[in-house]
């Protein structure tokens, strides 16, 4: 078991335990943190959009187009944005850092 850094939108930081094969949206959801997830992680709402820090986003694998075209209709979009139920946990990802976005 790891942990991901989440900065809610009032700037506190929770490191939340992580297991592998579950979303950061997951993680983040189980945890209680205010992430809406609307469409439960089909890739169809943006409402789990995260800014990742920067040597965290290089470590995730690329995106898929299906969430490149959902973040590109998504408000407050930047370089680090991805959507977190497309990123599946791996050990690798141990202490990655995030913020969540705006809603
Ligand atoms: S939860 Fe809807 S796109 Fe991620």
């Amino acid at each position: 078991m790891g942990s991901i850094i989440v900065l809610d939108r009032e700037g506190k930081e929770h490191k939340l335990n992580a297991q592998s094969g579950l979303t950061i949206m997951e993680i983040i959801r189980d945890a209680g943190l205010d992430i809406e997830a609307a469409c439960g992680g089909c890739c169809a709402c943006a409402t789990c959009h995260v800014y990742l820090d920067k040597d965290s986003f290089s470590l995730l694998k690329s995106m898929q187009d299906d969430e490149e075209s959902m973040l590109d209709q998504a408000f407050s979009v930047n370089n680090y944005s991805r959507l977190s139920c497309q990123i599946e946990y791996e050990e690798k990802l141990d202490g990655i850092k995030m913020t969540l976005a705006p809603e």
